[in-house]
């Protein structure tokens, strides 16, 4: 069963879907989950070693992942709407994303785990984001 459904270009996270990913300290990708590579619209090898911003859509304000990457320098935790692209630009899907830094062997690296957000959040969110 697939873990999301096709509204038009829109990919809509079924209830118990969780997209994981880590990366280096400077973005760079380290670990997908199987939820994130089939959302996206990638294969596993296609994504590590890639900089995160490989899944960005234009429509994401540059002010989102300021703060984001702020927060999470500052070593606490991020929470907030992505509006993400799936591959060869064909859709894209909302999530909301927690983030947050851990230690690996001594190196801080992030991890992002992202949910379904509701209609009315994407709505909000979609507003908010015009403005920025
Ligand atoms: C753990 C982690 C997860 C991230 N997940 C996403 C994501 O799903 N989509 C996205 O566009 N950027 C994500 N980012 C932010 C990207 O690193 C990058 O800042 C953003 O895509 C903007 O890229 P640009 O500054 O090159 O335009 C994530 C960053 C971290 C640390």
């Amino acid at each position: 069963m697939s873990i999301f459904s096709q509204q038009g270009n829109e990919r809509i996270l079924n209830e118990d879907a969780l997209l994981v990913s880590e990366t280096d300290e400077k973005g760079t990708i380290i670990f997908a989950n199987d939820d994130f590579c089939k959302v996206a619209g990638y294969c596993i090898d296609e994504l590590i070693g890639k900089p995160h911003n490989i899944v960005r859509h234009p429509d994401m304000p540059r002010a989102a992942f300021k703060d984001l990457w702020d927060t999470v320098k500052r070593g606490e935790v991020w929470t907030g709407y992505v509006k993400n692209s799936v591959q060869g630009g064909t859709g894209f899907y909302w999530v909301y994303a927690t983030v947050f830094p851990v230690m690996r062997n001594g190196k801080r690296h992030y991890i992002s785990c992202r949910k379904k957000p509701t209609v009315d959040e994407i709505e909000s969110a979609t507003a908010l984001y015009k403005t920025l």
